[in-house]
């Protein structure tokens, strides 16, 4: 395991030591061959070819107007129920922003959702669970068979979605299957379990929410320390392409190391108060999305949907937000709250007040 900030820094570039490429990992097996399962010019192909579905530019003028308008319809439903678990409310809102950038809109959120687990169960089940191993293997072709009949729309009708650039680029459709998977399983639980968490720790944390609404600190500041604080994915794998030295550690040719970014996000020698949610402390160095050239390609899609769109919407949607009974925080190479309830004021409840 390397723990340390600027040891995974530094040695998430270093791909002719630390690879990528992990053909026997459960991922390739269970997925097919990815971008993140990738080094080199491979990789870099695939990142470029996707990047227009997930540049600033589009993210800006095509995702963020479609993530309002859903954001706006999902909270004006459960506005007049009073309570919730926002776990559960912010499923739908990242299962309706990959059914948009995915290019999938022939899924519902909850296939989204239910599809996504069914992979991140798999990808971590070490101890080879015949029934995580089945049920990631139908969750695999139930996103094929959406891929294969979203492609021939696509095709006569492009837009600008992860499917639909890379049919345009000519990619293999094992390629294009293999992202969409990784998109997939990579952008529901990470960015549901942020939106859950931020409020969760914004409402245990009240001094810090006031720095916010009272316009002291941004949203987006809120989303930078609470990634950095929580590290949502904890973990990432790398097998040693050749022999290196870490601090008179050799690390051998074929051993698996651990980048641990939720150690790294800790590191006294980078944070001033790493074990404390402060809105005030410099966040910058974090290294919550990677540190390399796998660098998470949905940064900047989930810093808009969450820090510009709904946590600004859910705190002035949702009057009176509260904790409404115990949050439990699970999990470590996936990290984040599996239930957070909350309550809120309902007109009703303001005009009998
Ligand atoms: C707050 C939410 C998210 C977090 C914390 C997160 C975190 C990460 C991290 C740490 C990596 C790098 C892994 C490594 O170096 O091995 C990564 C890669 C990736 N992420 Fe994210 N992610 C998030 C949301 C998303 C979303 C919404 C999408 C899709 C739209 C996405 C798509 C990807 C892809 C495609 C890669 C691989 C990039 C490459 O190999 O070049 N992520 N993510």
């Amino acid at each position: 395991m390397i723990t340390r900030r600027n040891d995974i820094f530094d040695v998430e570039k270093k791909i002719a030591y630390f690879s990528s490429h992990q053909p026997d990992g459960l991922m390739v097996q269970l997925m097919g061959q990815n971008m993140m399962r990738k080094d080199g010019p491979d990789h870099m192909t695939e990142r470029k070819t996707i990047f227009p579905a997930v540049s600033p530019k589009t993210v800006k003028n095509v995702w963020k107007t479609e993530f309002e308008e859903f954001t706006d319809s999902i909270l004006a439903n459960v506005k007049p129920e009073g309570h919730g678990d926002l776990v559960d409310i912010a499923r739908q809102l990242c299962g309706d922003a990959l059914r948009a950038i995915t290019g999938l809109r022939n899924m519902t959120w909850q296939e989204i959702d239910r599809t996504s687990q069914g992979m991140i169960d798999g990808c971590a089940n070490y101890a080879g669970d015949k029934q995580i191993e089945a049920r990631c293997h139908d969750c695999t072709a139930f996103i094929d068979q959406n891929i294969d009949e979203m492609a021939n729309v696509l095709r006569d009708c492009p837009d600008a979605s992860l499917l639909s650039v890379q049919l345009e680029a000519g990619m293999t459709m094992d390629q294009i299957k293999a992202n969409i998977k990784l998109a997939i399983s990579g952008g529901q639980n990470e960015p549901r379990d942020v939106i859950a968490g931020i409020v969760w720790a914004l409402l245990t944390h009240p001094e810090q929410l006031a720095l916010v609404l009272s316009g002291e600190a941004t949203w987006m500041q809120a989303f930078e320390e609470y990634t950095r604080w929580q590290s949502p994915i904890g973990m990432s794998p790398r097998q040693m392409a050749q022999d290196y030295d870490l601090h008179g550690a050799t690390l051998k040719t074929g051993e698996r190391v651990f980048l641990m970014f939720g150690s790294g996000n800790r590191d006294e020698t980078n944070f001033a108060r790493p074990e404390f949610f402060d809105l005030t402390q410099d966040a910058s160095a974090s290294i919550a999305f990677g540190a390399g050239p796998h660098f998470c390609a949905g940064a900047g899609a989930s810093r808009c949907l969450i820090a510009e769109v709904v946590l600004p919407r859910l705190f002035e949607a949702l009057p009176n937000l509260r904790l409404n009974g115990l949050t439990e925080i699970g999990g470590w190479a996936f990290r984040g709250p599996t239930t957070t309830p909350v309550a809120w004021d309902t007109e009703a409840m303001s005009e009998s007040m």
